[in-house]
């Protein structure tokens, strides 16, 4: 069995972008594979959240994940603060690590370039903390965006690094686990091509959102003013409209739609109607449990604390390997 390993940014709350692209495969992967999700709250910190904020950002993604179906029974899911075993690999893995080489990272370039305020030195050593989450469970698989990949790449580089220093095979090199096709790309409801809470808070349908919130935010949808001729392409924000249905709504519902458009016939209206409707269909099961979960914080601290048990304890483990590897030892 393939050890997983995943770290999610505790960023608010989830969007059904989030849904479609990470969550549905975690949801898919931890039946197969020995899973370890945590909420990347160390990384978090380089935005600065006040105290009040990183807490209920933490619960409410923890809260947002279970509700839909990640399951603590299968998966261990924990807070990444919870195993601060996290940073002393971190700092023994740093020291074979070059600050040109961090300099380098796209991620990192990219924050210099968008916040030249706050260039913290949490965010150069960004990817190898996260090396670190990884090769703590010593994984197989990351599941991760296009985004990560780089880093995935330097975690492989960091581990082999340690590998050859030591003389050893003790790490083994994760691989990116891309999910391709099975990935359905969720737009924004205001023409953009992807859903995204940082451009526009209006373009999310989230995953805690009231079925009246649904159906306001889908009838409020950008569209245009109509094809007026067969075979002419969607624009882009009616384009949206047909992923969004492809994603909830039954196939012969979205076909419907799709000769209406041909036929130059398709009223936006009728087609946001039904699209609200499966949407809320969809979203009604998850909605109704986080109500429910944010009810139980007993539950919720419960879950927290196991998941943290077994992760320290792999955690544990590998930290005494590495210790032993590196040559300490008690005098
Ligand atoms: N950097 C990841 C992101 O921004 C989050 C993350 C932190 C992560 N540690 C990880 C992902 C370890 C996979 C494995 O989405």
């Amino acid at each position: 069995m393939d050890t997983v390993v995943s770290g999610i940014r505790p960023t608010g709350f989830l969007h059904l972008g989030n849904y479609f692209g990470a969550l549905r495969n975690f949801i898919k992967m931890q039946n197969e594979n020995n899973c370890y999700f945590f909420i990347a709250d160390y990384h978090s910190l380089t935005t600065h959240p006040t105290p009040g904020d990183l807490r209920t950002n933490v619960k409410n993604v923890l809260i947002d994940y279970v509700a839909a179906g990640l399951d603590p029974e299968k998966a261990t899911i924990y807070v990444q603060s919870d195993v601060p075993q996290v940073c002393e690999l971190s700092l023994l893995l740093s020291m074979n690590v070059y600050v040109g080489e961090l300099q380098r990272v796209a991620s990192f370039k990219e924050k210099v370039r968008r916040q030249p305020n706050n260039v913290n030195a949490g965010l150069l050593n960004y990817p190898v903390l996260m090396a670190a989450d990884i090769l703590l469970h010593r994984a197989d698989k990351v599941p991760v965006g296009k985004d990560q990949e780089q880093h995935l790449e330097m975690t492989r580089d960091f581990a082999q690094r340690f590998n050859h220093i030591y003389q050893n095979e003790y790490f083994k090199l994760p691989v990116a686990y891309n999910f391709g096709n099975d990935l359905i790309k969720i737009p924004g409801l205001d023409g953009s091509t992807k859903m995204s809470k940082s451009d526009n808070e209006g373009s999310c349908v989230y995953l805690s959102d009231a079925p009246e919130v649904v159906r306001k935010k889908i009838m409020k949808a950008v569209s245009d003013s109509g094809p007026t001729e067969p075979g002419q392409p969607k624009s882009q924000a009616v384009e949206n409209l047909f992923s969004l249905m492809k994603a909830v709504s039954a196939p012969d519902t979205l076909q419907y739609f799709e000769d209406q458009y041909q036929a130059c016939q398709i009223r936006y209206g009728d087609m946001k109607k039904q699209l609200a409707a499966d949407m809320i269909a969809f979203i009604q099961p998850i909605y109704e449990r986080i109500l429910e979960l944010r009810s139980k914080d007993d539950y919720i601290s419960k879950i927290a604390r196991e998941g943290a048990e077994k992760a320290r304890e792999s955690a544990a483990k590998t930290i005494k390997d590495v210790r032993e590897i590196i040559g300490f030892k008690a005098l």
